[in-house]
């Protein structure tokens, strides 16, 4: 009587030794199949495909963090184009009639529009202008180069292709997507830091 309730407040889901046999080859065998499939999905994915790292498919991909578009995406680029050749973007402005619509934020702040095509290229993402973030902080950036004349080509080459070395070994990623008028309204600003 006493043994009878003892085996039955420790009964198993395990009756014959027939299922114990297969419970004993099931706990081998699931993990083991486990274990080749979790292999086969990690060197699978992780097989490097040349074409993946070409600068384009590196920005198509990284186009949903790096680059964010502010307004209307032609008005912003023909900002630029009035913002890039000089900061002084307040003595363009009288000039021709048409551009007066982009003329106008402008004139307001070429700072500002820099900073707006910084958050559009996603560069902030990774920039801010006093601390470290992914990259160097923008102001270090102008201290490291400033009285280098050759600094807005070489930074805006930098920009374009990515890459590490000048300030650690983690890289930019490339942005080939960026004209090179906001390049370099973008690289005047980053150096225009203190
Ligand atoms: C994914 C993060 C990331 C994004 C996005 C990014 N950067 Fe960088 N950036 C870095 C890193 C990391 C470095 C440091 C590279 C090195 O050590 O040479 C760097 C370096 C720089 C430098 C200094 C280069 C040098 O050689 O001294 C400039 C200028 C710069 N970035 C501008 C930009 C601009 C402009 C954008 C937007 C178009 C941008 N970055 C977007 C991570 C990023």
């Amino acid at each position: 009587m006493q043994d009878e309730g003892y085996e039955h407040a420790h009964s198993s889901l395990i009756k014959t030794p027939r299922q114990l046999v297969v419970v004993i080859v099931l706990a081998f065998a699931v993990p083991v199949i486990g274990i080749i499939l979790l292999t086969q999905f990690v060197t699978r994915s992780h097989r490097p495909d040349p074409a993946a790292l070409a600068s384009e498919a590196v920005a198509a991909r990284i186009q949903p963090v790096a680059r964010v578009e502010v307004g209307d995406a032609s008005a912003e680029s023909s900002v630029a184009k009035a913002a890039a050749p000089a900061p002084a973007g307040a003595a363009a402005a009288p000039a021709p009639a048409p551009p007066a619509v982009a003329a106008a934020p402008a004139a307001a702040a070429a700072g500002g529009d820099s900073e707006a095509l910084l958050q559009k290229y996603g560069c902030l993402a990774c920039h801010a202008t006093d601390k470290k973030i992914v990259g160097p902080p923008y102001r270090e950036v102008a201290a490291k180069y400033a009285g280098d004349k050759d600094a807005p080509s070489k930074l805006a080459q930098k920009v374009k292709a990515g890459g590490a070395g000048n300030w650690g070994q983690v890289p930019m990623p490339p942005n080939p997507q960026v004209p090179d008028n906001d390049l370099q309204a973008m690289i005047k600003f980053v150096l225009a830091q203190k």
